[in-house]
């Protein structure tokens, strides 16, 4: 099984990712470090400052390609795979669980305070309007909803390992 965690920039995705891999014994992998290899940059700064979001979300469509048929592994997706459907039936092709990881814009908004690597989480106004933008297609291309809360990424982990062992 491939399973790929989507959400919200700031949602814990990665401390996720890497809790389950740890748990399950499978590798993970960040979408945006993928993303860095692929275009020979350092940072979404210089993925923007190169060929803006185009460039990403372009760069995004080829890795899914690539992962599409890929078992035995933890994605840790960007925030924004779900504005290219095509993305997520790439990752939908072989056997997955798409785990949208849900957690309040007010606590993504507290934990991205004074971290400015994320081109598109410029002011809380904006990624606001953002957030509530794409809520609905997490929802929608989700096969699992997790309510994150304030619980640890062990505890998440946990609770994916067991919903996957109950399948
Ligand atoms: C983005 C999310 C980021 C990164 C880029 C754009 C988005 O990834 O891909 O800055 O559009 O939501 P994280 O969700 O890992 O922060």
């Amino acid at each position: 099984m491939k399973i790929v965690l989507i959400g919200f920039m700031g949602s814990g995705k990665s401390a996720v990712a890497k809790a389950l891999s740890e748990q399950l014994g499978i590798a993970w992998m960040e979408m945006d470090q993928l993303v860095y290899q692929k275009t020979k940059t350092r940072s979404m700064h210089e993925v923007f400052a190169l060929g803006g979001e185009i460039l990403l979300r372009e760069t995004e469509i080829a890795i899914a390609k690539e992962y599409a048929l890929k078992q035995d592994l933890i994605i840790s997706t960007g925030g924004g795979v779900v504005l290219n459907k095509i993305i997520l039936e790439y990752f939908k092709k072989q056997m997955s669980r798409v785990i949208f990881l849900h957690t309040p814009f007010e606590q993504i908004a507290k934990r991205l305070e004074g971290d400015d690597s994320r081109p598109l989480f410029k002011n809380l106004k904006d990624a606001k309007k953002l957030y509530d933008f794409r809520l609905p297609l997490y929802l929608n291309y989700a096969d699992e909803v997790i309510d994150l809360g304030l619980r640890s990424a062990t505890d998440i982990a946990l609770q994916i390992k067991g919903s996957i062992h109950g399948l």
